[in-house]
């Protein structure tokens, strides 16, 4: 029987595609990034996303396959990231692997992004990462889930404005940092002091709810580094050391609400196993402040590898546990844009 699964990832400003194994195995895997035509933007432009996606699905499902070395016959199934993400770039994504299920005559599976981030945590072990409370950390999602199964992933809290990963990013853009900003003022952040300013840890005390808020926290650094009444303001009047010093200290801010508010939710939950993923969970900063946290919280922590934190196709293996269940999609499967924080 076959027992690999192609998985199609196109949600954002990633193609990518990977052939997986029923037990965790990545035979396969390419992932072509889009970074050089967005960074004079600053930012992902979603049209041009959508079109480089066109260009480039058919040669990475191409390379991934020829990499696992297997032929089409070999595939139980074909997973599509359906959403969250850009409309057009789900589109190309799911318009291809419709046609190539159409064409092999293989079922189609869709698979939920945020939720395959988490999942990114169990791939390859031998023991099941479930129950667990779920934290994805990425650029458009900062949401925790109370997950009793592979299959029941119930919403907990999340952002209420800004993703931690788009707090990132905007910060990197007022500091004059490149795209993509997050890893780059990680690496700023490492020169600096991350105790220097004393910014807002917003709704961290708050235990009425386990939310997150990071505009405001936002504004406080653009103030810092404008200057109060100043009208003219920029990162270049700002010594290397300011620049630093803000970026480990805002950095710092955002860790303490990501590591306090997810140890409050696992205590709340009694679930005592905490499983993370999204490109935030690839800070080393964040990986060693969460592992310290939990050890001293007696909480049980699973954290994506980094090359699995960022968007790609292995984490489509989350298909496999629809796959076991019975649960196909048929011809009609739709994307669903949108950020979709509450599901
Ligand atoms: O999961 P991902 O690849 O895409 C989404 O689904 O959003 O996450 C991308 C986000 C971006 O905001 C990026 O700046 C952030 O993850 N990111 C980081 C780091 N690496 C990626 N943020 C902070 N530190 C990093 N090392
Ligand atoms: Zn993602």
């Amino acid at each position: 029987m076959a027992n690999c699964l192609l998985a199609i990832e196109s949600t954002c400003d990633e193609t990518a595609a990977a052939v997986v194994t029923d037990d965790g195995r990545v035979l396969g895997e390419c992932i072509a990034t889009q970074t050089e035509l967005h960074e004079q933007f600053q930012g992902v432009v979603p049209e041009i996303a959508a079109r480089a996606h066109l260009e480039r699905i058919l040669p990475v499902i191409d390379t991934a396959m020829r990499q696992a070395n297997i032929s089409k016959d070999d595939l139980a199934a074909i997973a599509i990231a359906t959403h969250p993400g850009l409309p057009g770039s789900l589109l190309v994504g799911l318009s291809v692997a419709k046609g190539l299920a159409l064409a092999w005559r293989k079922p189609i599976v869709g698979v939920n992004h945020v939720q395959a981030h988490i999942y990114a945590c169990g791939i390859g072990k031998s023991e099941s990462i479930f129950p667990c409370i779920g934290f994805v950390v990425s650029g458009g999602h900062t949401n925790l889930y109370h997950c009793t199964s592979p299959a029941e992933w119930t919403y907990i809290a999340g952002t209420i404005d800004d993703a931690a990963g788009e707090a990132f990013d905007k910060v990197a853009v007022m500091l004059g940092l490149p795209f993509p900003g997050g890893p780059q003022l990680a690496k700023l952040a490492e020169q600096g002091d991350p105790t220097a300013i004393a910014f807002p840890r917003p709704l961290l005390n708050d235990k009425s709810n386990l939310d997150f808020s990071f505009s405001g926290l936002k504004t406080a650094v653009r103030y810092r580094i404008a200057g109060t009444g100043k009208q003219i303001w920029g990162p270049s009047l700002l010594t290397p050391k300011h620049q630093a010093d803000i970026a480990a200290s805002f950095q710092q801010a955002i860790l303490d609400c990501l590591i306090g508010k997810s140890i409050q939710a696992v205590k709340r939950y009694e679930m005592n196993r905490l499983c993370v993923g999204g490109g935030v969970a690839s800070n080393h900063q964040f990986r060693n402040q969460l592992a310290q946290a939990c050890k001293h919280a007696k909480v049980e922590l699973h954290i994506a590898p980094p090359e699995l934190c960022t968007d790609n196709a292995v984490m489509g293996a989350l298909a496999w546990e629809k796959i076991k269940r019975g649960q196909f999609d048929s011809l009609d499967l739709d994307v669903q844009p949108g950020l979709l924080r509450r599901r």
